[in-house]
């Protein structure tokens, strides 16, 4: 199993911080469909291009397989502040450990990264929600992590955090209200609720569904918990968004495909983008 030292963080962002003159202050993390807003990033001078990096080129990262994740880090300004967004994640189901699909949220740290911002795309299990929604996370269930897959399992590295981390505050308050009054302002219909994290990547059984409806969830997703616990033990504040891509019935009356997904995802990245842009000044 991929584990990393300390000196493996660091090698990855020194190979970062010789490419850039600023020190990032927010990272963003973009899930399925939702790259787009990558290409709302400035470089540093006026109307200049931001700086790119492929994940190739950074010792120790891993790469995304997945259709619909790019890999790169895309560096610059955003809605004026100094911005690293992470155009695709490396995610559990694709056989990396749970050290390499939290590898990037420890660079950024390293980078000098002190807010996470997460997205992802998720299947709504509110009978409220519907495609196309966009969800503020208020709170998570770490189901897989809960099952023996918590990224901190191992030895705890001190220079991040320490071993047993509080999660009562993993979603800030703060940016939650901010959040909230940013989507009134920029008039998009903004839902809230619980995230619940599985592996994947087979989707629900209507069993399943009624199961996570019954812990209290309200989106199903395959990733950002895990990036989420090692943002808060290392000290970062988080906002998080799902778009919500497709329904989960407890009858398995409507099936889910990748398609559908990428598909909603389309209409719910300018949503996000929105809000991110009314937010991240005020971040
Ligand atoms: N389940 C799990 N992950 C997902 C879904 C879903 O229905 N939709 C998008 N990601």
């Amino acid at each position: 199993m991929r584990t990393y030292s300390f000196a493996e963080y660091q090698d990855a962002a020194d190979v970062i911080k010789n490419r850039i003159n600023i020190t990032p202050e927010i990272g963003l993390v973009l899930g399925s469909g939702l790259g787009q807003l990558a290409d709302e990033v400035e470089g540093v001078e006026p109307g200049s291009d931001p700086v790119v990096i492929a994940y190739k080129d950074i010792p120790g990262w891993p790469a995304s397989t997945v259709f619909g994740h790019k890999g790169r880090l895309v560096i610059g300004k955003l809605g004026g502040r100094n911005v690293i967004v992470q155009q695709g994640r490396a995610h559990f189901y694709e056989g990396y450990s749970m050290q390499e699909v939290t590898f990037a949220v420890r660079v950024m740290k390293l980078l000098g990264v002190k807010t996470l911002v997460v997205t992802n795309a998720a299947g709504g299990l509110n009978v409220f929600f519907h495609p196309g929604d966009v969800m503020l996370i208020t709170d998570h269930i770490g189901f897989a992590g809960m099952a023996g897959n918590n990224p901190l399992c191992g030895p705890n590295m001190e220079e991040f955090g320490t071993r047993f981390p509080d999660m009562s505050q993993a979603y800030d308050r703060e940016y939650i209200k901010l959040a909230k009054a940013a989507a009134v302002k920029t008039d998009v219909a903004l839902q809230s609720g619980v995230y619940v994290w599985l592996s994947g990547p087979s989707f629900e059984t209507p069993a399943e569904v009624r199961m996570l409806r019954a812990v209290g969830a309200d989106a199903v997703g395959m990733s950002t918990v895990p990036e989420v616990i090692v943002a808060r033990h290392c000290g970062m504040r988080v906002l998080g968004f799902s778009g919500i891509t497709n329904k989960n019935t407890d009858n398995g009356e409507i099936e889910t495909t990748h398609q559908e997904v990428m598909e909603a995802a389309n209409i719910i990245g300018p949503k996000i983008i929105a809000i991110l842009k009314e937010i991240l000044p005020k971040l």
